[in-house]
């Protein structure tokens, strides 16, 4: 079974040449940030809005991206109000076979998050990927009725989910990445091919979520973004919003993963180029549909930027600064997650490893738990948007 997942957090460690004793030695998250200065949660809470992290499971005392890790942890209170599990809710790691659950990870996830007051979101549903599928489902036998037996896995998978955690999660990924970015069109899995199709497969998640979960959130979850080569990506996505509004699926938002990328870099602006106003339409096209936002995973590829790392995280908080500076216009988005807060334990370090090895310094917090320029910028541009 090819699963990354598990094993996520020791890689991006190993790879971002990071041991355990660098976080032994690290100064402390407490004496990086007197208390009484703006965190991101005080920035987005003073505007209306909800900062976040996604957060994933580890054993006590492991240094990975886990709550179980006290200066993460740490981290975490101080500056997110609302976390996500990494992967703890994907069906490769909830969902071991067509009859079964394995909750524990997840469970100690929401529960340090009730004990200490988080808000959760839910993610994800379904991630309509086969490559994201665990192996029994992409191997299951649908039997005589496919599109009964796809049903009774999809509706029994959001039942339980909702039923067990709904008191808590109020804003789900229903769906995650159905548009295929190279075409638009909407990708195939043996679920919606035993359906008869993904517009079936994807309306009945959502319609499931609502009849279980009348109050909560409903989100589209995708990646297309502002960068060059994203049009077919965003114009799929489009259309898969309308035909949703259309048909009258109960879908409340847009999340908008934002993983944004500096693969190449504009030599005028020295940063990752960007379609501004092509994104702002958009964004403004979701947005005058009716649908609310969501920036669901935030985090910034450096990989095209040479030089110094003082240089590197000039260039990511600009980068940042311009991309908040339009989603912020947009009162329609109140809640911003970050897709992990320090780059110590991101994916990033394994999932697009820079070509020379050094690690991405791609969140809020470099890998010794130390504020980078990115987490300055998003405070400020927090504090200065308008009020929702
Ligand atoms: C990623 C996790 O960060 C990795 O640990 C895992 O190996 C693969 O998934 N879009 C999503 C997230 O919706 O669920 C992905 O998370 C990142 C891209």
């Amino acid at each position: 079974m090819t699963m990354p997942i598990s094993r996520r957090g020791l890689i991006g460690a190993a790879s971002a040449g990071i041991g355990a004793a660098a976080l032994a030695g690290c100064a402390g998250p407490m004496a990086l940030a007197p208390a009484g200065l703006p965190t991101l949660k005080s920035a987005a809470a003073s505007r209306g809005r909800r900062f976040g992290s996604a957060v994933a499971w580890g054993p006590a005392g492991s240094d990975t991206g886990s709550f179980a890790n006290p200066a993460y942890a740490a981290l975490l209170e101080r500056d997110a109000a609302i976390l996500v599990s990494e992967n703890e809710m994907k069906w490769q790691a909830i969902r071991p076979g067509p009859e079964a659950f394995a909750f524990d990870r997840f469970d100690a996830i929401i529960a340090f998050a009730a004990h200490r007051g988080f808000a959760m979101r839910g993610h994800t549903l379904l991630w309509h990927r086969p490559k994201w599928f665990p192996e029994w489902l992409n191997a299951h036998d649908f039997g005589a009725r496919p599109a009964t037996e796809a049903a009774r896995l999809l509706t029994t998978h959001i039942d339980t989910m909702i039923g067990r955690y709904g008191a808590q999660i109020k804003s789900w990924d229903v769906v995650n990445e159905a548009v295929d970015p190279d075409t638009g069109a909407l990708v195939d899995t043996v679920l919606s091919r035993a359906m008869g199709g993904p517009e079936a497969l994807l309306d009945l998640a959502f319609r499931t979520a609502r009849a279980a979960a009348p109050d909560a959130e409903l989100v589209y979850n995708d990646y297309m973004s502002w960068e060059p080569g994203n049009e077919k990506h965003r114009a799929g996505v489009l259309r898969l919003l309308e035909g949703f509004l259309a048909r009258g699926v109960p879908v409340d938002a847009l999340g908008v993963q934002s993983h944004i990328e500096m693969k190449t870099l504009n030599p005028v602006t020295g940063i990752g180029p960007y379609q501004g106003t092509e994104w702002q339409r958009f964004l403004q096209r979701v947005t005058g549909m009716g649908y609310r936002l969501v920036v669901t995973e935030f985090d910034v590829r450096d990989n095209a930027q040479p030089g110094s790392l003082a240089r590197r995280d000039r260039g990511v908080a600009d980068y940042t600064r311009a991309y908040f500076e339009t989603m912020l216009a947009f009162p329609q988005l109140r809640d911003i997650l970050a897709w992990g807060l320090t780059s110590r334990y991101s994916w990033l370090q394994s999932f697009d490893p820079r070509a020379d090895g050094l690690p991405q310094r791609c969140c809020p917090y470099d890998g010794d738990f130390r504020p980078l320029p990115m987490r300055a910028a998003l405070i400020d541009l927090l504090q200065q948007a308008d009020a929702i």
